[in-house]
């Protein structure tokens, strides 16, 4: 990649970072071409655009400044508990504050794996009756789906290998990265998603 790392503490790659996948560049011309699209769709409507946190909050900060036309904001906060943990559900412990009945709404998320944090608010918000409900997402991974959700906005296919940076973690860290990179911590440490509480 042409980006030049910069010096940021934690992130440097030689230290914990392997490789950087997306640099800051290629993230910011792919978050111009998904505002162009938003635009061509909603463009003259009222748009509701709500961040998944934490994760999403970069990508939507970002996007909501490529857009021409004015809109409104508002974040979701989940709680998640893995199967083991005897739930395998996703709760909502920040609701949003707007009213989304008759709104145009578009969920906007960092990454969707397995899609059953999507699938779940979907289904949730749904339920509120907006006049619309759409998907944007800066990462997918297809390989990892186990439920069907419509995403209308993905910016980037990516593999299985975990991921950090521009809002994406590993235990809280490295989310303020400019770029996408991979971790140099060995694969079991990475095997599966930590119990998480978020938020
Ligand atoms: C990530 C991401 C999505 C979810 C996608 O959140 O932001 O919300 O995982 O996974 P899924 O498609 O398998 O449901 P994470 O749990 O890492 O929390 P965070 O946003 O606070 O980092």
């Amino acid at each position: 990649m042409s980006h030049t790392p910069t010096s940021r503490g934690q992130g440097k790659p030689g230290e914990a970072i392997r490789e950087i996948v997306f640099d800051a560049a290629a993230i910011s011309r792919r978050v111009q071409q998904l505002a162009r699209q938003i635009e061509a769709d909603y463009s003259g409507r009222s748009l509701l655009l709500v961040g998944i946190l934490k994760g999403a909050a970069l990508f939507l900060s970002d996007l909501v400044r490529h857009l021409s036309f004015p809109v409104e904001i508002d974040f979701l906060s989940i709680s998640r508990y893995s199967l083991d943990s005897g739930g395998g559900e996703v709760r909502i412990v920040r609701d949003l504050e707007h009213d989304i009945q008759g709104k145009e709404v578009l969920l906007v998320e960092d990454i969707v794996d397995t899609g059953l944090t999507l699938h779940y608010l979907i289904q949730s918000l749904l339920r509120r009756r907006p006049a619309s409900l759409a998907v944007c997402t800066l990462l997918e991974r297809p390989e990892l789906r186990l439920a069907e959700i419509p995403i209308r906005y993905a910016g980037f296919r990516v593999s299985r290998d975990f991921l950090v940076g521009y809002g994406l973690d590993y235990r809280d860290r490295y989310r303020d990265l400019p770029y996408i990179a991979t971790l140099k911590l060995k694969p079991s440490h990475l095997s599966a998603k930590p119990v998480v509480s978020r938020g």
